[in-house]
């Protein structure tokens, strides 16, 4: 299946300040340099957040581990866990398909998504709410047919039983997960012949905490934390609610770090040079290439571009650049090969960039058109 980016894409992207702390915490996980390794859970929560994962969002996550955009392409492309349209705005609908499923009747659950929610999968219903999909087996072969909704499964399945919960869904009601037969868990359906000892629980423990938590189909915010990261225990309630700037522990993101022409970063670079003897005296200090352009000590009349218009600026390499002196695209115009070769050396963990995407070229179109014109920068 060719998975692609969406055509139709949003702005921008962020996370909530509650997942923006997560997603650092996550990354202070990983020894420095070695950041890059949060992709995954990042994306991910990416994802819960917004239901799919956009463009934008991709973005913000490599530029948050310092990694270069085709690579974090290349892995939300890579896995069908990742969304990358929108869903439906109040549920996903994922139905197995695999073996044990389909003989027992998942196509029956399919024709109820396609009456109910859309004919195609991945399309959203009319009302945009709902959308579907098949995919591969879920490990509750024992109770199947079943389908995945938000965090939750609903196991023995009729066709009935399964479009009764989507009107529930739609009416805003959370219908009860799990089995839906009667039983309590994957017990045999009928006599019971071993552990048949009374049980006292009602629920099995995934519907008792799918109950008590009350909305299983919600996007997730970052209060979530101490339920979706539970080795963290207790303290991470008091952690995920304090998302004051001033009180917030720094991160040990990987930004910065250089990276070559193929898109390797220093943190790969280790393992090739493990043959070396120890004592090797260190190579002494490259002197960076080029020539400084000229530069601003602050944006005309207060006011910047928007240097996110060029196509492989983020907001990280935005402030990166703000940082350096550098505002409007018509300085951003007029940097000559030398001059972006030492831009380059400055920009470190986005080295390349500025030739890659022809930075040079870009905002001498926007500078055009915005009526600064190219060599306004050398006046300044
Ligand atoms: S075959 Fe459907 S859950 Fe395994």
């Amino acid at each position: 299946m060719l998975r692609r980016l969406h055509p139709d894409q949003p702005e921008s992207f962020a996370f909530t300040p509650a997942n923006q702390e997560w997603a650092q915490g996550q990354i202070s996980k990983y020894p420095e340099g070695r950041q890059a390794s949060a992709i995954i859970p990042l994306l991910w929560r990416a994802q819960e957040q917004e239901g799919w994962l956009s463009r934008p969002a991709i973005e913000q996550v490599a530029d948050m581990l310092a990694m270069p955009y085709i690579r974090a392409l290349e892995v939300a492309t890579f896995y069908f866990m990742f969304q990358l349209q929108p869903v439906g705005s109040l549920a996903h609908v994922q139905v197995c398909g695999t073996t044990s499923c389909m003989i027992c009747g998942a196509e029956d659950l399919i024709a109820v998504c396609r009456e109910k929610i859309a004919p195609k999968a991945h399309q959203l219903s009319d009302d945009g709410r709902f959308s579907w999909e098949e995919v591969e087996c879920l490990g509750a072969c024992a109770n199947a047919p079943m389908v995945q909704i938000g965090k939750d499964y609903y196991e023995d399945l009729t066709s009935e039983k399964f479009a009764e919960i989507l009107d529930e869904l739609a009416a805003g009601r959370v219908p009860m997960p799990g089995p839906q037969n009667g039983r309590f868990s994957s017990e045999p359906a009928e006599e019971q012949t071993s552990l048949a000892g009374k049980k006292t629980e009602k629920h099995n423990a995934s519907i008792a905490l799918a109950l008590d938590l009350g909305d299983t189909i919600k996007r997730i915010d970052g209060t979530e934390v101490p339920i979706l990261t539970p080795w963290l225990g207790e303290k991470a309630k008091g952690r995920a609610r304090d998302t004051e700037p001033s009180k917030k522990k720094e991160p040990k993101p990987a930004n910065g770090l250089p990276v070559d022409e193929t898109g390797t970063t220093v943190q790969e670079a280790p393992a090739k040079e493990r043959g070396k003897p120890k004592t090797e005296p260190a190579a002494p200090p490259v002197e960076a290439p080029g020539t400084p352009p000229p530069t601003l000590e602050g944006p005309r009349k207060g006011k910047a571009d928007d240097l996110k218009q060029i196509k492989g600026i983020g907001p990280k390499l935005e402030e990166l650049l703000n940082g350096m002196g550098f505002f409007h695209h018509d300085q951003i115009a007029a940097w000559s090969e030398d001059e972006i070769a030492w831009v380059d050396v400055q920009l470190e963990g986005f080295k390349g960039r500025p030739t890659r995407d022809d930075w040079v070229g870009q905002a001498s179109k926007l500078a055009e058109q915005s009526g600064s014109g190219k060599g306004k920068a050398a006046k300044d």
